[in-house]
């Protein structure tokens, strides 16, 4: 039978223990990424890593702030409270080792271009844009790196909360690169014991439609 268990043995980890990734294993893991696919196969990613315990305290700091001052858009203090409750979710990096920025661009479609430039209407244009490739892209590419760092003994975590910190958190790292956007993060390094168990699937007949 075919072996899957890297795939069913991944799960999201969010706490982790305080050991080195070798610089090596971080190499194999985001090559792995870059053999995802992507759309017209233009590789719309750049991936930046961090593994500085100061910077990437920090960097969860601001993420902290991010988050509490979007909260204060909340209309009461119960829903503020609410909202800063799963703050774990946006911060749950800051202990890792390792932290791997995911950047994109966007996806250079040039039917798109010249249908623009033909003036199609906005509902077909929209419609080409509507799979957003360039995150599809993206999303394979750390899809990949889970699957690469679970089969070498790694936890991870995908995380797109912490980007409505975007600019504050390239300030910090003062990294910049024209036409890329913080899309995601990952956070990488061996697992604490007993994290929690990965959640328990929608069951197949409910996400599956055969159509003969
Ligand atoms: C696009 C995307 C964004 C996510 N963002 C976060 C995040 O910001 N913080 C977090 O703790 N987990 C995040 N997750 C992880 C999910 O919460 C997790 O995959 C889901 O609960 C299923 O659990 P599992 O990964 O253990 O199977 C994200 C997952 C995906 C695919």
């Amino acid at each position: 039978m075919t072996n899957l268990s890297f795939i069913y043995n991944r799960k999201s980890v969010r706490q982790f223990k305080d050991i080195p990734v070798k610089k090596d294993d971080i190499l194999e893991i985001i090559k792995a990424g870059t053999y995802a696919p992507s759309p017209k196969h233009q590789q719309n990613w750049h991936f930046v890593v961090l593994q500085n315990k100061e910077v990437i305290g920090e960097m969860a700091k601001i993420v902290t702030e991010s988050h509490k001052k979007i909260g204060q858009l909340a209309k009461n203090e119960k829903d503020f409270k609410k909202h800063m409750s799963v703050i774990n979710y946006y911060t749950c990096f800051k202990d890792a080792p390792v932290v791997i920025l995911v950047y994109g661009s966007e996806y250079k479609m040039i039917e798109y271009s010249i249908l623009k430039e033909n003036n199609a209407p906005k509902e077909i244009l929209d419609v080409l844009l509507s799979p957003q490739s360039a995150a599809q892209g993206i999303g394979a590419a750390v899809e990949n790196i889970l699957l690469a760092a679970t089969e070498m003994g790694y936890g991870s975590c995908y995380m797109t909360g912490p980007t409505h910190a975007k600019i504050d958190i390239e300030n910090l790292i003062d990294f910049k690169k024209e036409g890329y956007e913080l899309m995601s993060m990952i956070a990488l390094g061996v697992a604490e014991d007993n994290t929690p168990k990965q959640p328990p699937r929608k069951p197949l007949e409910e996400v599956i439609t055969f159509i003969d």
